[in-house]
């Protein structure tokens, strides 16, 4: 996801630009660059790679100006080049996006026919152009923009500089977010308030369609159909965006080990707290015949894990799916439907894009977000927060934990409005939950052992993940983990589908990773890991104490952790598979917060 700034200052605007950008890194990118207006001259610095590679450039060929806008791209159309860096430019008018435009190509054409090419390959440089062309027929800035905009299709923020135009930016959002910042004389653009954090927390968030005339005075929003729009100024808390590792080697540890401080605050805000009243505003579970769990990645699999507790506890109907097939499936939205969202950022396109399909369908649309401005929490009817604070990693970890902890509490919640589980049952697993924290602490204390399995998993080029019960989505989770950041292949599966195929793949080379604490289904599980190591497959068996005593003969490694009641143990088992891909990606010497290839929020389809 590409990261967009823009400050119109009363200081030089080229550090404060690069400090800002440093804190949209963690959406990832593989360049940058940076538009400034100095005494009316529009100019501009791009870089490949790290924002290192700006500074650097900068110190040599400096960027003076008051005004400027800036940019972190996350390659989609073009690779990554200096050409197909942004800020774009053409002529007196230099722009920065966030998205796709969809019909750039007919936009092309359509500058063809007044005689004016492209030079890179991006969807972004003909916004500039079109721009440019409307410059050319006479228009103001504002109205060269404005009619820009109006003929774009797809998703896009944007923020404008031009030449000649040192009090002037014009900022627009349709599918990615952009906030705009008040300062003190001083105004902003930003793609998130994070970015924004040192300058200011007075924060405006434009509507999908908004486009905004931004100077030192303020904002002047204007609507989809160019109305003038109200947006109101807010006070955004920023306190816990702790953009620093806080003594860590990296962001994933330091997330990895908030994890026990994140959820006992969880949980200790829906039971005894500000956050019980969202939860008993929920819908009354009771007259709900269906339930429909829609998420992307690890969101995803925070859903797959709830439906065995929703289905078990509520016994409610759960459906679930990852929402870019969901979204096209048009899958009927039956009366008595309740759809659920699961998304850490709540800008993820497809999530956003399946939830808009379920508008006017489902009865009620519930979100399970990280960020309470984002656009699936306020396109839903409602949403629960999971509090986990800002989650820098790309590879989500103290999310996943808080998600859980949240569609933990929602199926107790729907268990009770049902009376499908008894009373005190459902009590017991209130106390489990209100435990959990601690449990979460003392896996962490495994980390050293789970380094030592992780230094010898480093040398394989293939995993298999197994699981069954709750704990069959977490080895899709833990498989997820791996690949995304160690780059060694890997795969979750269900125990008992290994003999449907997967068991083909096993030999010495293959380490095999048993997720399974000791519950009804351990027996079976502990044939499948005979069957692997029947065949030299290499066990490591992730299992509690009583576990460990049965089934650890033969393992290549076993990895006791602490008891804890079967039904919520993919909770605190996803602290073993976290620590266990963090490990294996630090011994292979992998970018562990920004892997390739990956950003933080997907917001492109
Ligand atoms: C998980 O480690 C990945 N970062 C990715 O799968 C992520 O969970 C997915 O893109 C969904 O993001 P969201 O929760 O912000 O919607």
């Amino acid at each position: 996801m590409c990261g967009i700034v823009g400050v119109l200052g009363s200081h030089e605007v080229a550090p404060i630009i690069v400090e800002a950008l440093k804190r949209l890194e963690y959406r990832g990118y593989d360049s940058a660059g940076i538009a400034t207006v100095d005494r009316g001259t529009l100019d501009r610095r791009r870089a490949v790679g790290k924002l290192v590679n700006l500074s650097d450039l900068l110190v040599h060929e400096p960027l003076a100006g008051k005004s400027g806008i800036g940019h972190t791209r996350w390659a989609t159309h073009g690779a990554a080049t200096i050409g197909n860096a942004h800020p774009h430019r053409a002529g007196r008018v230099a722009v920065v996006h966030n998205g796709i435009i969809e019909n750039f190509r007919e936009l092309r054409a359509e500058l063809a026919e007044a005689g004016i090419g492209y030079e890179t390959d991006t969807d972004t440089e003909t916004v500039a152009l079109l721009t440019e062309l409307h410059l050319d027929q006479g228009l103001t800035a504002e109205e060269a923009a404005a009619r820009t905009i109006a003929k774009l299709e797809g998703a896009y923020a944007l923020c404008f500089l031009f030449d000649g135009e040192e009090d002037l930016m014009v900022a627009a959002r349709k599918g990615s977010p952009l906030a705009i910042g008040h300062g003190d004389g001083e105004m902003y653009v930003g793609s998130d308030a994070i970015a924004l954090a040192p300058l200011t927390d007075r924060i405006t968030y434009l509507e999908e369609g908004d486009w905004a005339v931004v100077t030192r005075d303020g904002v002047t929003v204007r609507d989809a159909r160019g109305a003038l729009a109200n947006r109101p100024e807010k006070r955004i808390r920023l306190d816990n965006v702790q953009v620093d590792k806080s003594g860590h080697r990296h962001f994933m540890s330091k997330e990895i080990a908030e994890q026990p401080t994140v959820l006992g605050d969880l949980i200790s805000r829906y039971l005894d707290g500000a956050e019980a009243e969202a939860l008993a505003a929920t819908p009354d579970f009771a007259k709900v015949d269906r339930l429909v769990l829609v998420a992307c990645g690890t969101a995803f699999y925070a859903c797959h894990v709830a439906k065995y507790w929703i289905e078990k506890l509520a016994r409610i109907p759960v459906e679930i799916d990852v929402a870019s097939e969901f979204r096209y499936r048009e899958p009927p939205i039956t009366a008595g439907t309740v759809a659920l969202f699961v998304s850490q950022s709540g800008e993820t396109a497809d999530t956003l894009a399946a939830l808009r399909y379920c508008q006017g369908k489902a009865d009620h649309i519930l979100a399970v977000v990280n960020v309470a401005e984002s656009s699936i929490a306020r396109e839903a009817d409602s949403a629960l927060q999971i509090h986990a604070g800002v989650e820098v990693g790309v590879a989500s970890t103290k999310a996943f934990t808080n998600q859980l902890g949240v569609l933990a509490l929602l199926a107790l919640k729907a268990a009770a409005d049902r009376g499908a589980t008894p009373p005190e049952e459902l009590e017991r697993l209130r106390g489990t939950l209100r435990q959990m924290p601690g449990i979460l602490s003392q896996a962490l204390v495994r980390d050293e052992a789970i380094a030592a399995i992780a230094s010898q998993l480093a040398e394989a080029t293939d995993v298999l993940f197994l699981g069954r019960g709750p704990m069959y989505p977490l080895a899709l989770e833990g498989a997820l983990k791996l690949k995304e950041i160690s780059y060694i292949h890997a795969e979750g599966y269900a125990s008992g589908e290994l003999k449907h195929g997967p068991i083909a793949l096993v030999d010495d080379k293959t380490p095999v990773v048993v997720l399974a604490p000791r519950d009804a289904l351990f027996d079976k599980t502990v044939s499948n890991m005979q069957e692997v190591m029947a065949r030299h497959g290499k066990v490591v068996l992730i299992t509690d104490r009583k576990g460990a005593e049965t089934a650890s003969d033969g393992t290549w490694h076993t990895l006791v952790m602490p008891e804890v009641d079967p039904l919520f143990a993919p909770i605190s088992y996803a602290v073993a598979a976290q620590l266990l891909a963090y490990h294996t990606a630090v011994a292979k010497g992998t970018d562990v917060d920004q892997p390739r290839n990956l950003a933080k929020s997907v917001t492109v389809e």
